[in-house]
């Protein structure tokens, strides 16, 4: 044979350009609720949960400092989140605060009070010791390398954790939906949604999966008191996502679970331990202990990041108490776009000097600040007496014995939690993974 008769045969099917990759699967739905946190311009910017859905603002920080704000601050909440927030809360310090560390000794000691600072914003959610422990630990890794480029690895590293959470909450989604059969009627506690992480959520991960499979036919949520998570960002997302919900008080759902309306309960964690017991948001052991009386599962749904493998059981997390405030009074967020004239006239008199605190009586508090053409009224209504001592634990213990599962990215574990978590959490990076001694 000739060259000649080495022609291309017309029936020739070789691809001239590279084939094209096998699309990621990426299990579970589309949704149609807005990202939670990201990376624009060097910046964080997310969207502020504190004033949600009433009020859809985006936050934008420059600082590390502005990220541990918002952090105390519940503008960017639940353990995931958490655990992504902590970590571009260092990428932020890498790009915009870092210059003046030109040594590697002093960018290694920056780094170290930076992700202290992080770390200390709450001390429930192990994952923003997860979040900031991987970056620390990926700096020492390569601490020989020019420092241009350490800092380089270590914003990709933070970006690259948005996209990882939303993929394990795909798969905590498909893996907790296989749990539930068709007409399940759910309830769930807190916000352990979209909002709660990257993208997608745990718990209502679950829901948004089974939703899709047509299994739920009804989800109940807990208002969750005192912020109120239940109330404001759950039933938001569910109903955007068209998923049946009712808003109930958290008092409420033991006479539901006594009427049979539950056939699981689905919540997600802030911190678990190697024995299985789990810190979640304030309430959920009440409901553990009720689903556990009306024999009805109790599910747990959260990645492998949440899980700590370091404590023994929940005795040895740290519960955070927060502001009296919380308990004692109400808080309330609203624009006033088109004020009359005379309103005009009045705000813009208040708020000459950027906002105005208005003190009235009985304690009720009124910010008022400007917002574009209009203003942005931030009120905290008073409904305890004055001086009323308060206690405000935000998280509380669930014994492993009252958990049925644990829905993680990786598979299911069931008791004993020992050694199905030990199992899993296997290679997975999770906290007793990225631990630098
Ligand atoms: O105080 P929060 O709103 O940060 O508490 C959140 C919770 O307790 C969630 O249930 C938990 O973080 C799981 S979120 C996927």
């Amino acid at each position: 044979m000739t060259d000649e008769d080495r022609t291309t045969p017309e029936t020739d099917v070789t691809p001239t350009a590279a084939p094209a990759e096998e699309p990621e699967f990426k299990p579970g739905p589309e949704l149609d609720i807005p990202r939670t946190i990201w990376w624009e311009d060097g910046k964080v910017r997310m969207i502020d949960q504190s004033r949600l859905p009433l009020v859809g603002d985006i936050l934008e920080c420059e600082t590390y400092t502005g990220v541990c704000w918002a952090i105390k601050g519940m503008a960017v909440r639940g353990a995931p989140a958490l655990g992504v927030a902590a970590a571009l809360g260092i990428a932020v310090w890498v790009e915009n605060e870092s210059d003046s560390y030109d040594t590697h000794d002093a960018f290694f000691a920056g780094l170290e009070d930076v992700a202290q600072e992080i770390r200390e914003t709450r001390p429930t959610a192990v994952n923003l010791m997860w979040g900031t422990e991987r970056l620390r630990r990926l700096a020492h890794s390569i601490e020989g390398a020019p420092l241009e480029q350490i800092k380089a690895r270590l914003v990709q590293e933070a970006l690259s954790m948005i996209e990882q959470d939303e993929e394990r909450n795909r798969w905590i989604g498909k893996n907790g939906a296989e749990l539930l059969e068709p007409g399940s009627k759910i309830l769930t506690h807190c916000n352990a949604g979209s909002l709660a992480t990257a993208y997608f959520g745990t718990a209502l991960g679950v829901i948004f999966a089974a939703h899709a499979e047509g299994k739920i036919e009804h989800v109940w949520v807990d208002e969750t008191r005192p912020v109120m998570q239940g109330a404001r960002l759950t039933t938001w997302e569910l109903m955007t996502q068209g998923v049946p919900c009712a808003l109930i008080t958290d008092s409420m759902a033991g006479w539901i679970m006594s009427r049979g309306g539950v056939d699981a309960v689905i919540v997600g964690a802030d911190h678990i331990a190697a024995n299985g017991d789990v810190a979640n948001k304030i309430g959920t052991y009440s409901l553990a202990v009720l689903a556990h009386e009306h024999g009805i599962p109790f599910y747990v749904a959260a990645p492998t990041s949440t899980i700590d493998l370091l404590i023994s059981d929940g005795e040895e997390i740290p519960i955070e108490t927060r502001s009296e405030d919380e308990v004692t009074g109400v808080t309330w967020s609203s624009t006033l776009e088109s004020p009359s004239p005379e309103a005009q006239r009045a705000f813009d008199a208040l708020t000459e000097k950027g906002s105005y605190e208005l003190d009235i009586s009985r304690g009720h508090k009124l910010h008022i600040s400007r917002k574009g053409a209009g203003f942005q009224l931030d009120g905290w209504a008073r409904i305890a007496p004055l001086n009323v001592p308060v206690v405000n634990p935000a998280f509380d213990i669930t014994p492993a014995k009252y958990i049925t599962a644990i829905i993680t990215e990786r598979g299911v574990a069931r008791p004993d939690f020992e050694t199905s978590l030990g199992l899993l959490s296997m290679g997975s990076g999770g906290i007793n993974e990225v631990t630098i001694e």
